[in-house]
């Protein structure tokens, strides 16, 4: 698949010095359209030069569409508000991966295929006695992801399309029960294997919340509200963990091993790591007397603060998963008979200030999904360092999906990005004698 599959109907002029150069433009489905700068350098000598990616298209892809300005996501054409309504987050792993909405029986076979690969490698325990108790679980879960490679590298031939799917089954079966396992190890207890009776958040829940000593009593609420974070979290075109995955898998390298990549780009604060940052905030905040002096910090060149959960590389208008994330958050808080949250009240209340305050408005910084995800995840009984380690065992769909299109990509060669270089220009080597 190239971006001939676009459209080309015009081309772009690009005039450097007294020269003038030509490249094809190809039109998307819907969205901004692409112009092909790939022979720029072959035929101008000249890198264009992007950091950040902010004018970039890396990649042609069917996956997933956002419109920042207008707050639109779409799985595969669907939107994501009906899909979290309507949908599960199975179905929506299908949907992701093969490009259309399973019909019953694809469902039921898919459904049954992932819940007979939620068990791990019995030696895979063995690595959590390496850890600390008080290690991150996000480091415990890059290691153990990156492990799982250690299992199957042999086994997994990604130019065989049916190893492929079974390598992703894999991961989507198998990354929640590792995340459990990092919950579990955490706290001490004993980690609880996967039931196959029960559906896949009925599942996660029962493997980080049931102990030995009673029978697991599953929520249904709690449950259809983890399934619907996991939708909200699964793709998102090509975020930084994305592009890792795809760079990482550029070169051929074992999925397994390109997804522990995308668990280490997604820890940061400024991507999945945003929710743990986020609550975090709304607990130094403590209280709505407080939240003035923590937008003036936000507003401050010389203060690095960040209001966590708020703004988005590409969303410039509401993130339509920040309005579902709220209303899942209200009901969980229901659920749990929290009344007055305090974190939810500051939460409200720097929602509101931050929306009509002018700095804000004008750097178009709304809410983004970590900004309720934060209070729902703790009213749930994970403590902070398990959000990003839930975000990830969403993503690992879309990263096995993008990483899939990637490699089924005919055109598809490695990622090697150029630079500007300022550096020193060729000298030549000094002995130590001879240096001041
Ligand atoms: C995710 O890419 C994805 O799709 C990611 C994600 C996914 O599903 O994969 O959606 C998940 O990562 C959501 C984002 C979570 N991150 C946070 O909530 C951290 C706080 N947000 C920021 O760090 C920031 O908004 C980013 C990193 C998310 C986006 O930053 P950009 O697009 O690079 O924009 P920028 O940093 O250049 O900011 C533009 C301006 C700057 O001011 P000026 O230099 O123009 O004067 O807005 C300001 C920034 O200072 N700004 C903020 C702010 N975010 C941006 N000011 C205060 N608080 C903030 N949160």
């Amino acid at each position: 698949m190239d971006a001939k599959s676009g459209a080309n109907t015009q081309s772009g002029q690009l005039t450097i010095g007294k020269q003038n150069w030509s490249f094809p433009i190809y039109e998307g489905t819907i969205g901004p359209a692409v112009m092909d700068i790939s022979k720029l350098y072959a035929q101008a000598g000249i890198f264009t030069y992007d950091p950040g990616f902010t004018s970039t298209g890396s990649c042609e892809s069917k996956i997933t569409y956002i419109d920042g300005d207008e707050g639109v996501l779409l799985y595969r054409g669907y939107p994501i508000e009906q899909i979290a309504e309507h949908g599960d987050f199975l179905e929506t792993c299908y949907l992701l991966l093969y490009g259309e909405l399973p019909t019953p029986a694809q469902k039921s076979d898919f459904d049954n295929r992932v819940t007979h690969h939620t068990m791990v490698h019995e030696q895979m325990s063995r690595f959590f006695q390496g850890f600390r108790r008080d290690a991150h679980p996000m480091a415990i879960m890059t290691g153990c992801v990156g492990a799982l490679s250690a299992f199957y590298h042999d086994s997994t031939d990604i130019s065989d399309p049916h190893q492929r799917m079974v390598a992703s089954l894999r991961m989507i079966a198998k990354i929640p029960t590792i995340a459990s396992m990092a919950f579990k190890y955490s706290i001490g207890q004993p980690f609880v294997y996967p039931k196959n009776e029960l559906d896949y958040a009925t599942n996660f829940l029962r493997m980080c919340f049931a102990v030995p000593c009673e029978e697991y009593k599953a929520n249904a609420v709690l449950a259809r509200a983890m399934d619907r974070i996991f939708i909200l979290h699964a793709d998102h075109e090509q975020n930084a963990s994305t592009s890792t995955v795809r760079l990482a898998g550029s070169s051929g390298a074992n999925p397994f091993a390109c997804v522990a990549a995308g668990c280490a780009s997604l820890w940061g604060p400024a991507h999945g790591g945003a929710n743990e940052a986020a609550l975090k905030m709304l607990a130094e905040i403590g209280r709505v007397e407080r939240i003035p002096e923590f937008i003036k910090r936000a507003k401050d060149k010389n203060d690095s603060f960040r209001l966590m959960g708020f703004g988005h590389r590409v969303y410039k208008n509401y993130d339509p998963r920040a309005k579902i994330m709220q209303k899942t958050c209200h009901e969980v808080l229901q659920e749990m008979g929290i009344k007055d949250d305090p974190l939810l009240d500051v939460a409200l209340e720097l929602e509101r200030i931050a929306l009509s305050d002018e700095y804000f408005i004008e750097k178009k910084l709304y809410p983004n999904i970590d900004f309720y995800s934060g209070i729902t995840l703790k009213a749930m009984g994970f403590p902070t360092t398990m959000f990003t380690v839930l975000f990830a065992v969403a993503r690992t769909v879309g990263w096995i999906a993008q990483w899939k299109e990637m490699i089924e990509d005919p055109d598809q060669k490695i990622g090697r990005p150029r630079q500007l270089y300022t550096g020193a220009a060729r000298r030549d080597y000094q002995p130590v004698s001879r240096r001041k």
